[in-house]
């Protein structure tokens, strides 16, 4: 009797974690596309027209993440006329899932946004930002300076092209001699073969330390090398953050669960392979230093992303006005602190110009 208490009360469970509403409010799904863009990859996007005289805001979402992660900020300037483009980046949900880490390379997933960016004749935007998506903003700027305003980027700060020049493991040295342990120890697991496997396996155990109501668990439980591993094979658990609730969880953990973990962890194989560092030979010089106006929402109790590193180097390659505004908020600042956030982002774009 108890088990069958017990069987019905997991199939429920797993049921609310693999079935998705309809409709996703504030996403009007009839405002859903898919784009095959240049390479021969398709792309889904959320695609809300501007009203006359009002700019669009194109958000780029990092990683463990999709389009979803950025609601509040679809419902806040959704209602107030301005053009909206949301991206599932590639590997995720919607987007195709290319197995392959070269797929992955900035300057590829750069131009796939400036593809969707052409099919919605969109050449001139305002750029946000968050996580990896904060890092794709920057090799935008690099790249494709002209089809952009401005700049935000949301907890990691714009991404310097030499900010990850190290050779993987000598940045675990480095960041072992000055932290006494390495800041990204969990790349290492990420870039294991099966760890998409460990991850989908121990889903709550992954949720609660990605999305902690205690962020700095992560200093012991995500950073140091082996320690994510160890946390999520032992499917230990920790409060989540009451930023997103149990109905939010499911929808994220059901959108991340369709396509699974090993796409999206090819944004840390780039990485901790040569990828990343090849592909940012091409980066032109000229474009390092960012001429347009630059937001940063800067994450305080953010332990893995830094405040302090990020402030340093988008300060040091800001050659316009740039906003800092930095959150008493963990890594989801548009969760944790999205109606300051979003605040500080209406002032900040109705003052560009
Ligand atoms: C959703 O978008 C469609 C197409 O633009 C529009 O006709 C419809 O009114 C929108 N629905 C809502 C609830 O805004
Ligand atoms: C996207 O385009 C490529 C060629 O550019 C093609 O091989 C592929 O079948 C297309 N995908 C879809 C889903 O149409
Ligand atoms: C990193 O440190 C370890 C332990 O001190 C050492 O064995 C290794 O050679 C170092 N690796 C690099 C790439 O510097
Ligand atoms: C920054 O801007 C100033 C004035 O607009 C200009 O003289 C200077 O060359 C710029 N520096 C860089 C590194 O672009």
């Amino acid at each position: 009797m108890l088990l069958k208490v017990f069987a019905a009360l997991s199939f429920a469970l797993a049921s609310l974690a693999t079935s998705l509403p309809a409709d996703l409010p504030p996403f009007n799904s009839s405002l859903f596309k898919d784009l095959n863009v240049t390479r021969g990859l398709v792309y889904h996007y959320y695609a809300s027209p501007a009203d006359a005289g009002k700019p669009t805001l194109v958000f780029l979402h990092g990683f463990p993440s999709t389009f979803y992660d950025w609601r509040h900020q679809v419902s806040f300037f959704q209602d107030k006329g301005y053009g909206l483009i949301v991206p599932d980046m590639l590997g995720y949900v919607g987007t195709a899932k290319p197995l392959d880490p070269e797929a992955y390379a900035s300057s590829l997933i750069s131009k796939d946004i400036i593809d969707i960016l052409d099919a919605e004749g969109v050449h001139q935007s305002i750029l946000i930002g968050h996580d990896w998506g904060a890092k794709i903003a920057s090799r935008l700027a690099n790249y494709f300076p002209q089809y952009f305003s401005s700049y935000a980027f949301l907890a990691v700060g714009y991404v310097a092209p030499d900010t990850f020049a190290l050779p993987y493991q000598e940045q675990n040295n480095a960041s072992r001699a000055v932290l006494g342990y390495e800041n990204f120890g969990y790349w290492d697991f990420f870039s294991t073969e099966g760890a998409d496997q460990v991850i989908s396996d121990n889903l709550d155990s992954f949720f609660d330390v990605f999305f902690p109501k205690d962020t700095v668990l992560s200093i012991k439980d995500v950073a140091p090398l082996g320690a994510l591993s160890d946390f999520l094979r032992n499917d230990r658990r920790t409060t989540p953050g009451d930023f997103v609730t149990p109905e939010e969880r499911a929808i994220q953990m059901a959108l991340l669960s369709q396509g699974g973990f090993a796409a999206p962890l090819n944004w840390y194989k780039i990485l901790t392979t040569s990828i990343e560092r090849d592909d940012n030979q091409g980066i032109p010089s000229e474009n390092v230093v960012l001429k347009k106006p630059v937001f940063f929402g800067a994450a305080l109790r953010d332990y893995l992303a830094l405040a302090a590193t990020f402030i340093a180097s988008t300060l040091q390659n800001s050659n316009d006005t740039l906003t800092i505004q930095q959150y008493d908020s963990g890594h989801w600042v548009m969760l944790e602190v999205k109606d300051k956030l979003n605040a500080d982002l209406l002032q900040w774009i109705e003052g560009l110009n």
